[in-house]
């Protein structure tokens, strides 16, 4: 049976919680947000109140669901990947704040398991890293001393939600404890990590109804998880062998798809579950920048810009960056360096430097980490790929866009919904409530907003890119 009302698509991200209401015939026509507010504390900790992420998505959804004023027929819900929390499985009750994706507190627990590395990366596809969410998971096992479990917050939110235990293929695959070929847990991964004794959550397709809630009001049922970045992967249609986006968020996520063929990464870069849809597990290759809204925030609370809206007006006071570096790596750095220490640079300050210098280099910063991502894609899956799709707020700054095309040398196509991840995560909760319905009629079709082309000759972006590994080290 054809099930094509409007559904409700939710996307509880590191900043803040979107929603919209889609529907298969008008496109979205209800939405919502709600803030969270993440403390970035010292020691490269950063932690959220459960609680908030809980308000937010009820807040969010209620705004989007008034504001379309017709009722849905499911739910979906796009998490992010690798934040974890201990909570009470009978209460639902948190025992601990939700440590976030970004938080480096895991990195000792990381040093003791190096011997583990090669082992963990074979089995799982991941590098040993405090961003995945297995090392902060057996930081908090040692820690706690009430009896509960420790999940990624997608398991807790769903718990709340319809009282089921469960996370979807691709969310248990950012833990570094699920077997990347098989895509079940890997009892050698949680033996490593000392929580072979855990209580996890059933790992489910992502379209799956696993069960209903009554947070919105009547009966929802709940057919759609996905994982934030693996949403905006399929939202972008990047689902052919080596097709890519990137995510400019909280973080910036290039992901490209490998297709069925789960793919070790011979360069640094991510091998992990994409989706688990209609029975079929889908890979890609993931790369990261920890902090690209996170770094324009960073500059806005030193007082150098107003925030994300001010980056081109700043941007383009001056023509070019002076001389001035940044590596933005105010969380560590990520792929393809795996440096959970590293920290922030700045380099060729001088008395003439301003804020416009700064905002360049922040952009170029991003921009470059990006471009490398890319070339990684580019050698392990044998070709790079011949346009990168973008989406996510910081889309908004043609100055980063520009930056990211003439680095890349390649051209950047913005998508023309901003909202790319709660898209992808409407598309999988139509897929779990109408059982008819293929993968690709289900994903809407990928609209382009702007295309910035190279302007930057290829000897140039070479010389800059050099000159910011030469700052990385
Ligand atoms: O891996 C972290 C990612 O899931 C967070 O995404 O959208 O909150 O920056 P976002």
């Amino acid at each position: 049976m054809r099930n094509d009302g409007p559904v409700l698509a939710v996307d509880q991200g590191t900043s803040g919680t979107k929603a919209l209401v889609v529907c298969p015939e008008r496109g979205v026509i209800g939405s919502g947000a709600a803030a969270v507010r993440p403390r970035h504390l010292p020691g490269g900790r950063v932690e959220v109140a459960p609680a908030e992420l809980y308000a937010s998505v009820l807040e969010a959804g209620r705004q989007a669901l008034a504001e379309a004023a017709e009722p849905v027929v499911a739910m979906g819900l796009a998490n992010q990947g690798e934040t974890v929390l201990a909570w009470d499985p009978v209460t639902g009750e948190p025992l601990t704040e939700a440590i976030v994706w970004q938080d480096r507190r895991a990195s000792g627990i990381c040093g003791e398991l190096a011997p583990y590395a090669d082992d963990l990366t074979a089995w799982t596809g991941l590098p040993l890293d405090p961003y995945f969410a297995a090392p902060k998971m057996a930081w908090i096992r040692r820690r706690l001393t009430r009896s509960g479990v420790v999940t990624t917050s997608d398991a807790w939110l769903v718990h709340r939600l319809t009282g089921a235990f469960v996370t979807d293929t691709a969310t248990a695959g950012r833990t570094q404890l699920l077997d990347l070929d098989r895509a079940v847990w890997s009892p050698d991964a949680l033996d490593v990590f000392g929580l072979g004794g855990e209580r996890l959550p059933e790992v489910v397709d992502s379209d799956t109804c696993v069960g209903t809630t009554k947070a919105f009001g009547g009966e929802l049922p709940l057919t759609g998880l996905l994982v934030d970045q693996q949403a905006a992967l399929l939202a972008q249609g990047a689902t052919g062998f080596g097709e890519a986006k990137c995510t400019y968020g909280t973080g910036a996520f290039l992901l490209a798809s490998s297709g069925t063929r789960p793919v070790r990464s011979t360069t640094g870069l991510v091998g992990c579950v994409a989706w688990r849809l209609r029975g079929r597990t889908s890979y890609c290759l993931d790369g990261q920048v920890y902090t690209a809204a996170s770094a324009v925030r960073w500059l806005t609370d030193l007082g150098v810009l107003a925030g994300a809206h001010d980056l081109d007006r700043i941007g383009t006071t001056v023509p070019d960056s002076g001389g001035v570096t940044f590596v933005p790596a105010l969380a560590g750095l990520a792929a393809p360096w795996w440096r959970a220490d590293a920290r922030g640079t700045l380099t060729g300050l001088g008395l003439d430097t301003t804020p416009g210098h700064l905002v360049r280099a922040l952009c170029e910063g991003v921009a470059a980490q990006v471009a490398e991502l890319v070339d990684a894609v580019g050698t392990d899956l044998g070709a790079r790929p011949g346009a990168l799709r973008v989406d996510g707020g910081l889309t908004r700054s043609a100055l980063l866009m520009q930056a990211q095309a003439d680095l890349l040398q390649l051209p950047v196509e913005v998508a023309d919904v901003p909202d790319a991840t709660a898209r992808g995560v409407a598309a999988v909760a139509r897929l779990g409530i109408d059982r008819g319905l293929s993968v690709a009629d289900a994903v809407p079709g990928r609209g382009v907003s702007a295309v910035y082309e190279p302007r930057m000759g290829a000897a140039e972006a070479e010389e800059r890119r050099e000159g910011f590994r030469q700052v990385v080290g």
